[in-house]
């Protein structure tokens, strides 16, 4: 169900174009009116679910976390060289299919991740990965137990400096046979990671493997589950230490923290969730949990049991790296891009901003159904990357015919270069013209 705009003011942040020329083309090929949307190279049929943007179809091929040198593709190789003998994906399409993203992970049919308002459809059949867990029924399907998988994810979203419809994730899982060796191989596995992690400067709160609030599966071994669990808060114990041992405190000597909380996927039980100490606040880094069976099941390994987490790369990155605003991603800016170097973590250093341009836009909120994201896709999608942030600076609902309008303020600034006022000006007209079209909205 579509969702009214919410009245309180807040900061919509909007991310910039970069290749104006481009991204006008790509507009040209998915416009509303066509009968096919062309993603990837491949055209699909548009129905009513059909919600794909063009900003967003142009994001598609960029695959950042591939490049050796940006800071995504220097923690994805950070970590695959965290686990050696994990095989390594990172060139898998985003288009999947729901079954994939949802109902082969156990996803309620009602889940709100499923919404309209929340992911991006191709149309009915396809859409836009949410995240990299689609892939986990199919990667353990071909026969790998011990395994990586980096990609781009999309949600539609709200957006600010740490928010953005597109980023990426690293899925990792491993699953062992239902047998007493490898329930040995386990074992023996966690005794060495626990003597590491015992030996380094790493203070962990842990909880409970199991409670009653954080149950083992039915069809599952408690005493085997408990090992599972285990062997997985070791694993992650000792990433977050590759990732973050030396870089988390302003203090040189003090001791990494890492907690465990509870939590919940519809895909594992139990399950958990792992927050880090930065700089004195506890920041969330990934999900994680023991698999559920019926995954495993549909991916017909059913005599398996094991664990897997996904974990978000722009998070840490932008910790790591001291990246103040999830949109410089995405720069193509050399000042950005010529700071990093592939297997060296150093702290960005900021650049001065190119000039805003603020214009203003007051329409009376339509009578249909009108969620804030489509404002803010709609937005973007006219003009890309050269939307900074969108703020709702006033909104008045007239007290006899009881509608409701809204002022948003855009401010149009883009990463790589000057825009003139032309140029905003043109964007802001095209903002005006799709929300008419597309909305039918009243301009005040
Ligand atoms: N896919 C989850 C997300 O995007 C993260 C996650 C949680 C991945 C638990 C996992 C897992 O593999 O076991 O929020």
């Amino acid at each position: 169900m579509l969702k009214l705009v919410q009245t309180r003011a807040r900061s919509l942040a909007l991310p910039r174009s970069t290749n104006t020329f481009a991204y006008c083309r790509a507009l040209a090929t998915s416009s509303n009116s066509a009968s096919h949307v062309s993603v990837l190279g491949h055209d699909y049929p548009r129905d009513s679910h059909t919600n794909i943007t063009s900003a967003i179809i142009h994001k598609l091929n960029k695959r950042l976390h591939l490049q050796p040198s940006h800071p995504l593709g220097i923690l994805r190789t950070l970590i695959e060289s965290h686990f050696p003998k994990f095989s390594a994906f990172s060139d898998m399409s985003p288009v999947v299919t729901p079954a994939r993203n949802f109902d082969d992970l156990s996803f309620p049919a009602d889940h709100p991740g499923r919404a309209l308002t929340d992911s991006y459809y191709i149309n009915k059949e396809y859409m836009l990965r949410t995240h990299t867990s689609a892939h986990e029924v199919e990667t353990f399907k071909k026969g790998h137990r011990e395994w990586l998988l980096t990609a781009d994810v999309y949600r539609r979203d709200e957006i600010d400096a740490s928010h953005y419809p597109a980023f990426h994730q690293v899925e990792g899982a491993r699953i062992f046979h239902d047998t007493p060796n490898s329930m040995k191989e386990i074992e023996e596995d966690s005794t060495r990671l626990s003597a590491y992690l015992a030996s380094s400067n790493i203070v962990i709160e842990d909880i409970p493997h199991i409670s009653a609030t954080n149950p083992v599966q039915p069809s599952h071994d408690s005493v085997k589950a408990e090992l599972i669990a285990k062997n997985l808060k070791l694993s992650l114990n000792s990433l977050m230490l590759h990732l973050f041992g030396g870089h988390a405190n302003v203090n040189e000597g003090e001791p990494l923290r890492v907690r465990w909380i509870e939590a919940y996927f519809p895909f594992t039980s139990p399950s958990f969730e792992v927050e880090v100490m930065f700089h004195g606040k506890w920041l969330e880094i990934l999900g994680c949990g023991v698999v559920l069976q019926s995954t495993l099941d549909r991916a017909n390994v059913p005599d398996s049991i094991g664990w897997a987490f996904g974990l978000g790369l722009e998070r840490i990155a932008m910790i790591l790296f001291g990246i103040p605003d999830i949109r410089l991603f995405w720069s193509k800016d050399p000042r950005f891009l010529e700071q990093f170097a592939p297997g060296t973590i150093n702290t960005f250093k900021p650049f001065s901003k190119h000039p805003p341009c603020y214009k203003d836009i007051s329409f009376w909120l339509p009578s249909a159904t009108f969620h804030e994201n489509d404002f803010c896709d709609l937005v973007r999608d006219a003009a890309g990357d050269s939307v900074e942030d969108v703020k709702l600076i006033d909104s008045f609902t007239h007290p006899k015919t009881n509608r409701t309008s809204h002022c948003y303020r855009v401010n149009y600034r883009s990463m790589d270069r000057s825009l003139t006022n032309e140029e905003a000006n043109a964007y802001h007209d095209r903002v005006i013209s799709e929300l008419k079209q597309n909305f039918g909205v009243e301009i005040r």
